[in-house]
């Protein structure tokens, strides 16, 4: 499980440390910077995916995804008594993300590359990344470090081994890393970080995935447009929580079941509803319907990741249906850590009334986004690596 979740200057976020549980409710107004935090981690969880530069380039680039506000205000600034001001850059750009957790931590520190006559100059170049054993990067905990192109590895005895393969600015360590020998600790980080499963607003217009006859296959894992939601769910009836997903079905919408009607090998999803002669198909029903059972089918996962996010997932739900997600998404918590960015009270408050529920409540103080109550809150300790 995670324990600490630490970003600094990826767009609101100049300097966030978030201390996490089995199930964190991320809250607070419009603009607090939620959906930033959404981003920073699906980001981090990218590096170990080696998407973490393009996804940044597809956002605009380094420069535009980095802090905009200045590295430092000043007292009269914080006071609110002259406006803010920019300060000449005194220190380098750097992008970092982390986290914490149980057995390890891991940090990656982005930067700009210097000057070149290479056509990817905007690219952004990996600086440093580190994994660490426990909860805080010290010296002596440190187990896998990159500094540029050079990798050092610290065996059993505490030796460091220098690989002699140098990696590209571009890539992460992790992504280049195949060898489980050399590097343990790392590809239990890497696939640690792989497992994480993010979904945010699904669709549900008239051409949405969802919505389509799919051909079936065994399916886990939702897919992250919902695409195989109909095979998705035949997988939970059969070997999953089919019970569960029945319970989830007719406690949202009394009397309906859900049927996977197969016609040769192509499966369709059909709701089952009282009062009606035939049952409906998926490109029939509401939206709010569709998007409740494609969360249904991603809570209720045969094979739960180690972290499930969420964004946002009341969108186009009924209120009458908050309840019922809320006690899917505390079902999900009990086999994965769970991270659900809302702003719907009802779910809000739902959820709090779970056991190892969190709620993390942003704000914005001078443009940054800052944790409500930080002082009530046990922070936990962070240290990022130098450079
Ligand atoms: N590079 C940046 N530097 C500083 N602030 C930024 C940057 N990019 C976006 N923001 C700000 O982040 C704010 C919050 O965004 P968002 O996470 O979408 O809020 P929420 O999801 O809580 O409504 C926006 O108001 C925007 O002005
Ligand atoms: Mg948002």
């Amino acid at each position: 499980m995670l324990t600490t979740l630490a970003i600094a200057n990826y767009r609101s976020l100049r300097e966030l440390i978030v201390p996490l549980g089995p199930l964190n409710v991320i809250t607070g107004p419009n603009g607090s910077g939620k959906s930033n935090l959404y981003r920073a981690l699906r980001l981090l969880a990218l590096t170990a995916r080696g998407g973490v530069i393009p996804s940044l380039a597809r956002e605009g680039g380094l420069q535009s995804t980095l802090w905009a506000g200045p590295e430092r205000f000043s007292r009269a600034a914080l006071e609110g008594a002259v406006p803010v001001q920019g300060t000449v850059r005194k220190e380098v750009v750097s992008l970092r993300l982390g986290f914490a957790g149980d057995a390890f931590g891991y940090a990656i520190d982005l930067g700009l590359p210097t000057a070149s006559t290479s056509q990817f100059a905007l690219d952004p170049v990996i600086k440093r990344e580190c994994i660490w054993n426990g909860p805080l990067l010290r010296p002596s905990a440190l187990l896998v470090d990159r500094r540029g192109p050079a990798i050092r590895i610290r065996d059993e005895a505490g030796d460091w081994t220098t690989l002699a393969q140098p990696v590209a600015s571009f890539d992460s360590m992790m992504s280049e890393f195949a060898d489980p020998r050399s590097a343990p600790e790392m590809i239990a980080v890497r696939e640690q970080i792989r497992s994480w499963r993010f979904y945010d607003h699904f669709r549900t217009d008239e051409l949405a995935p969802a919505r389509q006859v799919q051909i079936g296959t065994h399916s886990p894992v939702l897919a992250d447009d919902g695409a195989n939601l109909a095979a998705a769910l035949q997988t939970i009836r059969e070997i999953g929580d089919g019970e569960a997903l029945d319970t989830a079905v007719a406690d949202a919408f009394p009397g309906a079941r859900v049927e996977i009607v197969n016609h040769e090998g192509r499966f369709e999803l059909a709701l089952r509803q009282h009062g009606l002669l035939r049952p409906l198909r998926a490109a029939e029903l509401s939206d709010g319907t569709l998007r409740y059972l494609l969360l249904a089918a991603a809570l209720l996962s045969p094979r739960p990741p180690a972290l499930l996010v969420l964004d946002e997932p009341e969108t186009s739900l009924h209120p009458d249906l908050l309840a019922s997600l809320a006690r899917l998404i505390a079902r999900a918590s009990r086999q994965s850590q769970v991270f659900v960015v809302s702003h719907a009270a009802r779910l809000v408050a739902a959820l709090e009334r779970e056991e190892g529920s969190r709620s993390i409540v942003l704000e914005r103080k001078l443009g940054a986004t800052a944790l409500a109550d930080a002082e009530a809150l046990d922070l936990p300790p962070w240290k990022w690596p130098s450079r």
